[in-house]
């Protein structure tokens, strides 16, 4: 009888479960709709800065309102990324400074893409970083690639560094590399946060090349700051004062 019981309350909690797994999925599709409307309707984003709002002005209750369901879409990390129209085509100029943060999920992918303006005639220097924010808004680690480039006879060749730290002592990893394959400053820099090839290089023409930290003792240990890690910043920094007229910089989350 006890068993039965059991076995009774068993299936009761199971089925509980199921459904409210399949409301947590139908609930994440209706606010994510709901979101997409308040920016047609003219509600600038707090949270998805690279959304598009539409230009028409929204009422301060409606504000209020689509506001909530943002930060609503931006908690519930299981509803999976949310994808709105882009209102610089995905693409924003960024120079020596970090970005507005965004939401940080497990497949985040920071693009950098570089555009050559002048050809490299000195020590070109430029760090890349991606900020890892936990709950309470602390960084709990960053990326780091260190981007160096010179001139040789008519070439440039491109050395640098690729890292990551954890917020803590001796947790960081870094590892020097040659780009070989790197002949001017045309191309994307993706950073894949919670990947082991973390960094990657495309070229015009499509041609991808990888940098990864497959071999770093403290991969896992970088895992955990991810799981708990909420949002992120692209952090571009250089002292040299007129990299501009070298080349621009531009960078997009997807
Ligand atoms: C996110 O990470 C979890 C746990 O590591 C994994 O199970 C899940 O498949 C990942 N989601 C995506 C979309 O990659
Ligand atoms: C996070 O930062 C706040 C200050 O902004 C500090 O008081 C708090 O101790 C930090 N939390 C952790 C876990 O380091
Ligand atoms: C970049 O910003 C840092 C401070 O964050 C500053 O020390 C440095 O001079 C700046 N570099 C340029 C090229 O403006």
């Amino acid at each position: 009888m006890g068993k039965l019981i059991q076995l009774i309350l068993a299936l009761v909690v199971l089925s509980v479960s199921v459904i409210t797994v399949a409301a947590n999925k139908k609930h994440c599709k209706k606010r994510m709709a709901k979101l997409k409307k308040c920016f047609e309707k003219g509600y600038q984003p707090a949270i998805f800065p690279d959304c598009k709002a539409g230009s028409k002005a929204i009422k301060k209750r409606k504000t209020k309102k689509c506001a909530e369901i943002e930060a609503k879409v931006f908690e519930n990390q299981k509803c999976g990324q949310f994808q709105c129209e882009s209102k610089t085509n995905g693409w924003t100029p960024i120079f020596n400074t970090t970005s507005p943060r965004v939401a940080l999920f497990n497949i985040s992918e920071f693009k950098v893409k570089f555009t050559e303006n002048k050809r490299t005639d000195k020590f070109l220097y430029l760090s890349v970083n991606v900020n890892i924010y936990d709950v309470e808004g602390n960084e709990t680690g960053h990326t780091n690639l260190n981007l160096y480039a010179t001139k040789k006879g008519d070439k440039t060749i491109f050395t640098g560094f690729k890292r990551f730290y954890i917020a803590g002592p001796l947790n960081d990893c870094s590892r020097y590399m040659t780009l070989n394959y790197l002949t001017d400053f045309n191309f994307e820099m993706t950073t894949s946060v919670s990947q082991s090839e973390m960094f990657q290089f495309t070229l015009p023409n499509g041609a991808v090349y990888t940098e990864d930290m497959m071999e770093c003792a403290y991969f896992s240990d970088w895992k955990e700051v991810l799981k708990e890690g909420v949002e992120a910043a692209v952090k571009l920094e250089t002292l040299i004062p007129d990299l501009e007229e070298y080349y621009s910089t531009e960078y997009m989350v997807v």
